[in-house]
């Protein structure tokens, strides 16, 4: 459920007409909802804390590291999952505890492990037994102890879109299980490492619980192997990964079930139990608003050129991911076109041969569920701008991001003196 609605023919966020945004601050850009955002961070808080014992919830940076995001999230008690030493500044500057923020990610580089150190962050998850060596080195040298998890690939198929899929044996994610409780023996005795559990991430976009749940049991006979070995279990890391609905009939299972699913997994495992859910808190709490800038005929369909593109947003054009399209004043027309963007190549395709609104020149229209993996990953090439972002909260809202224009991305580049 989203707060993107039509008043009066036009779709609005929440109470604000979408043109009055595209109005004051040019498109495209992203438009995210205060309200669907806090429902969904509470109805996936509410589903887990009813079902199981205080889990930890840190919030997937990447699906959208926007500041005012990030400070919402913080407000409704989330903690920050991050994988690089720029989302850990981010989520300390908004406020997010250091103690409530994990550090993932496969290629933590020296500095930033000191950083987190010194942060004195929540979790560290190690992605390798070097990694474990390294850290609890610098940990060592500080007088400090890195509480961490050793991250587990359980050799499950998440049943997602290959480029987003983590679990398999040949994904460069985790230890390989096999190996994984004779690691943890070595590492959990170095001193400066608190070594206190595992950590697992299957995958993005998941539309089953079953993969899930083969890597959680996968993961729990694994804690049952270490603890026999004599050594102290209290915190397991179960990841992300649920999937959301990008087309009006895909089904997709609730907070509830998930939460229930994993009650029945891990009622008897005595820990803290960790999540790091991305899209479904921020995916369809955004949409991309976007301006049709012509329509050309095409030998099959037309083409509808929007003035958004895959540097704005690379989901269709990376994993040939669905947007819904929508007119943000439909005439009530339908007609079958192909969506593309002005950048100059092939792989600029939002979607093809698509039963659409009939849109025009100058028409506004808006890409949905692009709250999770959308500005993030928004870059300038063909020297375009970097999207704008904004959030509505009621009848009010602001500019979150700032329009990077391209005059400002070129006045920091330099031409050495050889060259002139
Ligand atoms: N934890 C770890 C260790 C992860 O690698 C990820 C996502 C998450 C949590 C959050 O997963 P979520 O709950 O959002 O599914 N750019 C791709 C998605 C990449 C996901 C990367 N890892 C896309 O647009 O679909």
């Amino acid at each position: 459920m989203d707060h993107f609605a039509f008043t009066d023919g036009v779709l609005h966020a929440e109470q604000v007409p979408l043109p009055a945004i595209a109005e004051a601050v040019g498109t495209p850009v992203y438009v995210y909802s205060r309200a669907t955002l806090t429902r969904h961070a509470r109805v996936f808080r509410d589903a887990l804390t009813s079902a199981l014992d205080k889990p930890h919830i840190a919030f997937a940076v990447k699906s959208n590291p926007n500041l005012a995001v990030l400070k919402l999230l913080a407000k409704e008690g989330y903690g920050a999952d991050v994988v690089s030493g720029g989302e850990m500044e981010r989520a300390l500057a908004a406020g997010i505890p250091a103690e409530g923020i994990v550090f993932s990610g496969v290629g933590k580089t020296t500095a930033e492990l000191v950083r987190g150190l010194e942060a004195g962050i929540g979790q560290f998850n190690l992605e390798s037994e070097e990694e474990g060596i390294e850290l609890a080195a610098l940990a060592t040298a500080r007088g400090l102890t890195a509480p961490a998890v050793l991250r587990v690939n359980p050799d499950v198929d998440a049943g997602t879109h290959g480029k987003i899929s983590t679990g398999k044996a040949e994904n460069k994610f985790g230890v390989p299980y096999d190996r994984a409780a004779a690691m943890f023996g070595r590492l959990a005795v170095l001193p400066g490492l608190n070594l206190r559990g595992l950590a697992v991430h299957i995958g993005s976009q998941l539309s089953k619980l079953d993969p899930m749940e083969a890597a959680f049991a996968r993961l729990g006979d694994l804690m049952h192997t270490i603890r026999a070995a004599g050594h102290e279990v209290s915190h397991m890391d179960l990841g992300g990964g649920v999937g959301v609905p990008y087309k009006a009939d895909d089904v997709f299972p609730s907070p509830e079930d998930y939460a229930t699913m994993v009650a029945r997994v891990t009622g008897n495992w005595g820990v803290t139990l960790m999540f790091e859910p991305g899209r479904i808190i921020s995916g369809n709490s955004g949409v991309l608003l976007t301006q049709v800038v012509r329509v050309k005929p095409g030998v099959t369909s037309p083409f509808v050129i929007v003035d958004a593109a895959m540097n704005d947003l690379a989901r269709p054009a990376l994993y040939d991911a669905w947007h819904d399209f929508l007119a943000v004043t439909p005439s009530g027309e339908r007609t079958t076109a192909h969506i593309v963007g002005p950048i100059c190549e092939s792989s600029d395709t939002f979607a093809m041969g698509r039963d659409i609104d009939t849109v025009q020149a100058g028409d506004l229209a808006v890409f949905r569920t692009a709250g999770a993996y959308g500005a993030t990953m928004a870059n300038t090439y063909n020297s375009r701008a970097l999207v704008p972002e904004v959030m509505v909260d009621g009848d009010k809202w602001a500019v979150v991001a700032q329009r990077i224009d391209p005059a400002a991305i070129l006045a920091a580049e330099r031409v050495p003196d050889w060259l002139e």
